[in-house]
């Protein structure tokens, strides 16, 4: 095999689970990749920081610049925008392909990565920036990209709903179902992006922007928090058949005065039917449900927020399907349907 130099930027909960699977899954994958794949370091801003036993300290540099100048590929799963953009730039610009699960960086400054990579011929996936380990990125952009796609339905924010779930099914309040929330490692170092809707209006900007084959900027998707959402609100819904959820909605606009086809993306609590496939949501998990011409309705589900767990089978025939699966909408009569069985509206 030849070797393949991998630089990763960032030991946080992803970056330490990457770290694992290169070092533990290393002789599959180069079967799997042709390729000997070579952690050659990691990059931290703290090399005394807590970290647990399975990162190796003697990969560890706060030297980012000398790693990412020797590696192939980068990994980065630092966060925030800079200096991770600054990285990203340098990476492209030296020739490596990059892999980022930075969903801020990508809704923020996209552009200016995807046509430096494009310049320099380099590879940038980002297939972890939206719905964690479940895939989408790439199914909306190849799979589905002779078909049209009409609506995006999304759960994309782990941390609202488990929280919106803790309030429907276990009736805690909003405070003790964010600690809880919190505790288990869903919510963002600052949780206000979660609440507030942030976390899910940066991943709506990429997925309206895939979906759509158009440039979505984060400031024009429209954006409301779960903070509002009380617990009669939670109540109120369930008894008229309705769950509140954290939809991320991104559909195609038909302007009537000009006949000009636009783009909506908007972040919102809204009431789902009970009987939708995204009211089977729940916890932490997140869901994606594309309406699209030809494919009909199709719903990509999985863990989409904390660390890895190892798949458990489903006990109801009410639960959802297992993580990591993605299947046609079970609950569609017609496959070429095209628009939601169900309704959706605003909560509140
Ligand atoms: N804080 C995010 C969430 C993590 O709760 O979904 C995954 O992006």
């Amino acid at each position: 095999y030849r070797t393949l130099s991998i630089a990763l930027l960032g030991a946080g909960s992803v970056g330490g689970q990457v770290a694992s699977l290169l070092l533990q899954h290393g002789d599959e994958l180069a079967a799997r990749a042709g390729a000997r794949l070579t952690l050659a370091g990691i990059a931290v801003r703290d090399l005394d920081a807590p970290r647990p036993e399975r990162i190796p300290r003697e990969l560890l540099t706060t030297d980012a610049r000398e790693l990412i100048l020797g590696a192939d590929i980068v990994i980065e799963l630092m966060g925030g925008i800079e200096p991770a953009r600054e990285y990203i730039l340098l990476a492209l610009g030296s020739g490596a392909d990059v892999i980022t699960g930075n969903k801020a960086l990508l809704a923020n400054h996209g552009q200016e990565l995807f046509d430096l990579a494009e310049q320099v011929g380099a590879q940038l996936y980002y297939e972890a920036a939206v719905g964690g380990a479940i895939p989408i990125i790439r199914p909306l952009r190849d799979s589905l990209a002779g078909d049209r796609v009409e609506r995006i339905l999304g759960i994309v924010n782990g941390t609202t709903n488990f929280v919106l779930d803790r309030m429907d099914s276990a009736g805690e309040d909003f405070a003790t179902a964010l600690a809880a929330a919190r505790r288990l490692g869903y919510a963002e170092a600052d949780p206000s992006g979660d609440i507030e809707g942030y976390d899910a209006a940066q991943k709506a900007a990429i997925l309206a922007s895939l979906a759509f084959h158009t440039r979505v900027p984060v400031e024009a998707v429209y954006r409301e928090g779960i903070a509002g959402i009380t617990l009669d609100d939670v109540e109120s819904a369930r008894k008229a058949g309705y769950v509140v959820k954290l939809l991320a909605i991104c559909e195609r606009l038909l302007d009537p005065a000009t006949g000009m086809e636009g783009v909506s993306a908007r972040v919102y609590p809204a009431l789902v039917s009970r009987e939708h496939p995204l009211a089977a949501v729940r916890g932490a998990n997140n869901a994606v449900f594309v309406e699209a011409e030809a494919a009909g309705n199709l719903m990509f589900y999985g863990a989409g927020a904390g660390e890895w767990r190892r798949p458990r089978p489903c006990s109801a025939t009410s639960s959802p399907p297992p993580a990591g699966t993605s299947q046609a909408d079970p609950a569609s009569p017609s496959r070429r349907r095209r628009t939601c069985p169900c309704s959706t509206s605003a909560a509140s």
